[in-house]
């Protein structure tokens, strides 16, 4: 019966009380970031090799992303999110408290600090409660140029402005600072 429950639990069928109920840490959350990037990227690099390149891969993050969030929430009981100050998905759109981070990653970059480990946490207190709130930069790589880069193909900006008309999510070069995981959990 233990086996059973613990299995369900980590495929994310259910959460467990003892999991969700938990004092929040850095390293849950880290492990969380790695979890969402180890999913999301190689599905995304499979689908732009091996699943028709960028336009259709576009429909699939579209799909993808929400979805391993969701899974990731329903899991740990955590409020999972990705954010940026120039947004294209529907949730992504930063508010005040990451705002100030992601400027606060962006003034590290230019000082010469590596995206790679870059994160912040803090516990604020929003309506009266009190959370415990994490973000971690993620980095602009050479595959993320086709669809967030300065030049893109005319079919993928029109495959883009299909799902998201007020993207703001171009522009980047490689080794910028595209978003954030953004992680948050009632204390
Ligand atoms: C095939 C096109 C495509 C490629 C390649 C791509 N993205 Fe995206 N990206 C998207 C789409 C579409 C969304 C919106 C997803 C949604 O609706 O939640 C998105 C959203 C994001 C977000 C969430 C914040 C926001 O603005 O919505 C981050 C962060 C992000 N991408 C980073 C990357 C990184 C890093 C790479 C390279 C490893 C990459 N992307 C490669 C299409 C792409």
């Amino acid at each position: 019966m233990k086996t059973t429950l613990t299995a369900l639990a980590l495929s994310g069928l259910i959460t467990l009380p003892a999991l969700a109920n938990t004092q929040p840490t850095n390293e849950e959350a880290r492990s969380i970031a790695q979890q969402f990037g180890g999913e999301l990227k190689p599905a995304l690099q499979n689908s732009m090799k091996n699943g028709g390149g960028p336009v259709p891969s576009i429909a699939f993050c579209h799909s993808k992303a929400p979805q391993i969030a969701y899974e990731l929430a329903q899991k740990t009981g955590w409020k999972i999110n990705r954010v940026s100050l120039k947004p294209r998905g529907a949730t992504a759109t930063a508010d005040n408290w990451e705002t100030t981070v992601l400027e606060r990653f962006n003034a590290k970059l230019a000082a010469g600090t590596t995206v790679k480990g870059m994160e912040f946490s803090e516990i604020v207190t929003e309506n009266g409660v009190q959370e415990f709130r994490y973000m971690k930069a993620i980095a602009t790589g050479n595959v993320c140029l086709k669809c967030h880069g300065t030049d893109i193909a005319a079919p993928i900006t029109g495959a883009i402005h299909k799902l998201y008309p007020n993207d703001k999510a171009t522009g980047y070069v490689k080794g910028e600072i595209r978003g954030a995981f953004s992680f948050s959990k009632a204390l």
